[in-house]
């Protein structure tokens, strides 16, 4: 199988040029100025498909580190499984996912949620994918468990919570920090103050106040930034031990990240396409649908998720985070419910299941509102939803980098293309797309997986199972490139 994409504008995160690209067997085959079809052998030689691409970019296609799928989070079992979940992705410019594997039963081993989410994922995905692991306790067992994990089974990331029920203390986050960074693998980090939601949250509720704003109100940005400051203050305690952010949502803890920077310390952070262009107004949004099965709470229930959405200041501050390179990568924490899961929050936010779709909109998002309206080059846009992800998690140059010899996931990119966003053209299982209406300018039109076209057109025409499990290399791996800014 070989498919030849003329007149490019290929786009890395560090260099663009014009050229064309041949795939043979899920590899790129060949890079050059011009590639001839009767050079390459075409029909004949295995040539199914010439694109012509000119006048559109071609990108590395995009990695997408933090999803959900087949998530039970106790109240509630995510709509997307690894079917629907990567055929979204896939038609959003998404070509890997990295999923955060959910909670197992009190004190199950790392390996049981792993074999578990094999399960879930084997001839179901139509991209390739990975997981992190999810430390739920520590114990002896477990932190001798990490090191098959990360040496054997390929899972170089792992994370911790500091909220929720299986939130890790302090003794128990500097035991994992410190055993991880021994292992080359890297901690990523749920940050939220639990004790403090925990006050507030019982507070509000008991005054009465259960409407979906006061979800919000009861994780404040101070929730977030105080537990983004101690995991990087641990971090160093564990002896410089790297640590990733997940879903940075606020400008206080990205000051701090920053300050961390600042004494070259290894904190990476990640931001979400929802925390750049979603505000808190949405939770004050009443339903406008005048019938009888609409609740004034359900518009704000959509966008329940932890963090929460802030106000525009904090905005303001992760786009000039993104900006100036404090945030590496922009995931989407893709967690989807329907509408009916979501109604379980009119009798109260915090029966609402945490999470909102995503990950079909993150490329075409960051493309349009980052790259279109100049506020970044489409470098750094390349960077962001595809090579650094690549790079931390291991899968660099595999993935994240258009070059011969890597696989041919490429997404193709029509720059004039103008879509208003609507639920109608979602491919997931949601029933709702949170960023409904919102204009863009340019959209992938294509996207190879392994050199197969996968996506056409908005139209899904790959199959379960063509994707494939990651094996990914320890964090010491990636650093080489990172480091020598290959
Ligand atoms: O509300 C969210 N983000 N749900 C997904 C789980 C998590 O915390 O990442
Ligand atoms: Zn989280
Ligand atoms: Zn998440």
């Amino acid at each position: 199988m070989s498919v030849l994409i003329k007149n490019a504008t290929l786009v890395n995160a560090d260099t663009s040029e014009r050229a064309d690209i041949l795939t043979r067997n899920g590899i790129i085959e060949k890079i050059a100025s011009e590639i001839e079809p009767s050079e390459v052998g075409g029909v004949e030689g295995g040539l199914t498909e010439i694109i012509d691409a000119a006048g559109h970019y071609v990108i590395p296609g995009g990695v997408d580190v933090h999803t959900h799928f087949n998530i039970d989070v106790g109240i509630a079992t995510s709509c997307d499984d690894f079917y629907s979940g990567t055929v979204s992705a896939a038609c959003g410019g998404t070509t890997t996912i990295v999923d955060h594997m959910g909670f197992g039963p009190a004190g199950c081993s790392l390996h049981h949620q792993l074999e578990r989410y094999h399960e879930f994922a084997r001839d179901k995905a139509v991209i390739d994918y990975s997981f992190h692991g999810t430390i739920q306790h520590i114990n002896d067992g477990i932190l001798r468990e990490m090191e098959s994990m990360v040496q054997e089974e390929g899972i170089s990331s792992f994370k911790i919570y500091l909220t929720y029920d299986f939130k890790l203390n302090d003794s128990e986050i500097l035991a994992a920090l410190e055993r991880l960074n021994q292992l080359n693998a890297l901690t990523c980090v749920h940050p939220e103050n639990d004790g403090a939601i925990r006050f507030l949250k019982e507070r509000i509720l008991g005054q009465g106040s259960n409407a979906p704003i006061y979800h919000a109100l009861s994780r404040p940005p101070e929730c977030e930034a105080e537990a983004v400051g101690r995991m990087i203050n641990l971090a160093t305690l564990a002896g410089d031990a790297p640590i990733y952010i997940v879903h940075l949502s606020n400008g206080i803890g990205l000051e701090y990240i920053r300050q961390a920077h600042q004494r070259g310390q290894a904190v990476f952070a990640e931001t979400c396409p929802q925390y750049l262009l979603l505000d808190i107004n949405k939770y004050n949004t009443m339903s406008d649908q005048v019938s009888i099965a609409s609740h004034p709470y359900d518009e704000g229930l959509k966008y329940i998720m932890s963090p929460p959405l802030r106000d525009h200041y904090h905005q303001n501050q992760l786009w000039q985070g993104v900006i100036d390179g404090t945030i590496s990568t922009l995931a989407t924490d893709h967690c989807a419910f329907t509408l009916a899961q979501k109604r379980a929050g009119r009798d109260g936010f915090q029966y609402c299941p945490n999470g909102m779709p995503g990950v079909e909109n993150r490329v075409p998002l960051l493309f349009s509102e980052g790259v279109m309206k100049d506020r970044i080059s489409i470098n750094h846009f390349v960077e962001l939803v595809s090579t650094r992800p690549a790079q931390l998690f291991g899968l660099y140059p595999r993935k994240g980098l258009i070059a011969e010899g890597a696989d041919a996931d490429l997404v193709i990119i029509d720059p004039t293309k103008e879509v208003t966003l609507s639920q109608g053209l979602m491919h997931g299982g949601s029933d709702y797309c949170p960023y409904e209406g919102i204009k863009l300018l340019g959209y992938p039109v294509m996207t190879l997986s392994r050199g197969r076209v996968i996506v056409r057109d908005g139209q899904f025409i790959g199959r379960p199972g063509h994707g494939r499990f990651l094996h990914r290399q320890p964090l010491n791996e990636c650093y080489r490139y990172w480091e020598n800014g290959e």
